[in-house]
């Protein structure tokens, strides 16, 4: 399901060569949905056309507050009374002073200050005119005026300088407008979640591990900070990009083996959830060879095997009881290849945990789908086949609903 779907984005461009990238950005909410109307500066208009914006949109593009094409002339107040967010990508140092300041001299100024919907800027520009105080004041004004800023970032800029002020990439923009309008239950909560497989080496060059693909993981972590949760996310071998990473409200440990990943979950401290989402390898390699194992002869080499820590099951020895409710409350994942009810929980109540989650196979590994059977004390509740970003966010309600 795409997830801005009957959305309504006002999309504001304002003068800076950041806008080359905005095009991208109404396509990508388009993708998700969203129904795109363009709004132009003047000065925007000299970095991309409005017919590039309406060609792409299907919406004509309005530059002007004197635009008569509207029934009632006022095209500020119904543009703003349509949408349910203004995005302004990229938002320029001037506009932002003069929103800042409540002026209304054109018509993208004045549908802002006219408008009863949220409004989010994406600021871009170089990093003198970001670090000036005038800027600086003008971003303290809108964030106290309830105004979201998205980003800006650091980094290679077109004056030829390195700095802050750079515009998020388009599809970081659309992943945080995507964020922004998901259900808030989670907010100042903290989330811990382990994803993807393990790699246990034999030698430099071989080594042990499995299907696991760490998107079930990675939607979960996406889908915690949608819904306001700060992240930390232990990730085994695997090049997915970590969700939402400009919010700054994500942290990622990147580790290998299944001890390593062992001690870097068990190092966190403070958390309210744990989601053990990674497939865990049950067994480590005794001795890994420091070499790479040279094939003399026929023979195959014995290797052997040692369990693995496991690290859901430490973790949960940890829970101490907060108002009434285990504390951090654990959520396990389970795939079985049969009978997967009974086992999973089994494993549930072996591993001393309130929830465990049953990957409904066979076709998970490495797919963008999945279904769900969620089981806790009360019983078992199935999660229809969707996209996992999909099945996350279900999953996400459900269990803020328990803590
Ligand atoms: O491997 P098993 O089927 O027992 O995995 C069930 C749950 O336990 C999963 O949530 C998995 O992430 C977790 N687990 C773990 N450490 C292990 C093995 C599994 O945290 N060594």
């Amino acid at each position: 399901m795409q997830s801005l779907l009957n959305k309504k984005i006002v999309l504001g461009i304002s003068g800076g060569i950041a806008a080359y990238k905005t095009p991208e950005l109404a396509r990508l909410l388009m993708q998700e949905g969203a129904s795109v109307q363009v709004v132009m500066t003047e000065a925007a208009q000299q970095f991309v056309t409005p017919v590039t914006m309406q060609a792409l949109t299907g919406n004509p593009v309005f530059t002007s507050q004197w635009d008569n094409s509207i029934s009632n002339n006022m095209a500020h107040i119904e543009l703003s009374r349509a949408a349910d967010a203004i995005v302004i990508a990229p938002g320029s140092a001037d506009l932002m002073a003069k929103l800042s300041l409540g002026l209304a001299d054109d018509l993208l100024s004045t549908l802002c200050l006219a408008r009863d919907c949220p409004l989010l800027i994406a600021p871009a520009m170089n990093k003198q005119m970001w670090e000036h105080a005038a800027t600086q004041r003008s971003v303290e004004r809108l964030r106290k005026d309830g105004v979201t800023l998205l980003g800006p970032a650091s980094g290679f800029q077109a004056c030829g300088e390195v700095g802050m002020g750079r515009m998020l990439e388009p599809s970081e923009i659309a992943e945080q407008v995507i964020a922004f309008f998901q259900k808030k239950t989670l907010l100042g909560k903290k989330v811990l979640i382990t994803a993807g497989p393990t790699f246990e080496a034999i030698d430099p060059v071989r080594g042990v591990t499995n299907h696991s693909s760490g998107k079930m993981g990675f939607a979960i972590a996406r889908a915690a900070l949608e819904a306001g949760a700060q992240v930390h996310l232990v990730a085994g071998p695997c090049d997915l990009p970590t969700p939402l990473m400009a919010t700054g409200l994500i942290t990622r440990i990147n580790v290998v083996s299944a001890k390593e990943m062992h001690a870097a979950t068990l190092a966190v401290t403070d958390c309210d959830i744990f989601f053990a989402v990674a497939a865990v390898a049950d067994w480590g390699i005794a001795k890994p060879a420091k070499e790479k194992i040279k094939r003399n002869g026929k023979e195959a080499p014995n290797i052997e095997f040692v369990a693995n820590p496991d690290i859901l099951l430490d973790f949960a020895k940890t829970v101490k009881t907060k108002g009434g409710k285990p504390h951090p409350y654990c959520v396990g994942f389970a795939a079985e290849s049969a009978d997967l009810e009974k086992h999973a929980d089994e494993k549930r109540k072996r591993k001393g945990i309130p929830m465990i989650v049953g990957n409904i196979g066979p076709d998970t590994f490495g797919s963008d789908l999945n279904q769900l059977l969620v089981i806790d004390a009360s019983g078992s509740k199935k999660i229809a086949k969707a996209e996992k970003l999909q099945l996350a966010r279900q999953l996400i309600q459900l269990v803020a609903k328990k803590i």
